[in-house]
């Protein structure tokens, strides 16, 4: 009944099996895959770039949902598009000019997300909620996988749940870090639409039953 999707994160994958982890993700069930983009500037590590993500399209025909962790997204955004992202999210602390980028992704027919870090409050994007297709809140600060859940991330689902309410938007609220079974019972119930999982997805021994779970919490 739950209408929860579910974006894997390959950042806990092995890099060197790749081909691999998108397997696992399509027989799991799950919904998107999420690829961590990072550039050793906006976050302290670095992973991989468009070639990947280009050579990932090959692979899969699961939206591919590209989080960039970049500085000056606005120069290689068109790199991603180019790549065959479905999604393209951006973060707010990165980018001076965000309307604007927002406009250079849904101009090429990608969805165009806004991300924010832990310390950044929800009123910095509130300009943009009318007119982006994905909120994606970070619940543990970005640059690795395997941080524990921010608590605090919840009101700022459930605060965007209201907001997009109110003003007829439509983007979807994507939650990406620490999200495992606990936390994502209450990231559904604040009003999440989608949860990233990178470590949990990874370890689970049988990633089909862990991606029903999340997606129906109250089931298990
Ligand atoms: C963190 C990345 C996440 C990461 C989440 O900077 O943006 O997508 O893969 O990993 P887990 O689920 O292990 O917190
Ligand atoms: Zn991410």
């Amino acid at each position: 009944v739950s209408t929860l999707r579910i974006a894997p994160s390959i950042l806990s994958a092995d890099f060197t099996a790749i081909a691999s982890a998108i397997d696992r993700i399509e027989q799991s069930g799950a919904d998107w895959i999420h690829l961590d983009v990072m550039d050793g500037h906006f976050v302290p590590n670095l992973t991989f770039g468009p070639k990947m993500v280009a050579d990932i399209r090959k692979l899969t025909t699961l939206p591919l949902d590209v989080h960039l962790m970049v500085q000056n997204p606005d120069i290689s955004i068109p790199w991603y598009i180019e790549s065959g992202a479905d999604h393209i999210t951006f973060h707010s602390e990165a980018c001076v000019h965000a309307h604007r980028a927002v406009q250079q992704i849904q101009a090429a027919r990608v969805r165009a997300g806004i991300s924010i870090v832990p310390s950044t409050p929800v009123a910095a994007i509130e300009p943009l909620l009318d007119c982006v297709d994905i909120v994606l809140v970070m619940s543990v600060n970005p640059g690795f996988g395997g941080q524990q859940f921010i608590p605090s991330t919840l009101q700022k689902v459930s605060q965007l749940a209201r907001a997009r309410d109110n003003a007829g938007a439509r983007y979807d609220i994507v939650i990406d870090g620490g999200v495992n079974q606990g936390t994502g019972q209450q990231l559904a119930a604040a009003g999440a639409d989608v949860l990233v999982s990178g470590s949990a997805f990874f370890q689970a021994p049988e990633p089909a039953r862990f991606v029903q779970a999340l997606k129906n919490p109250g089931a298990a």
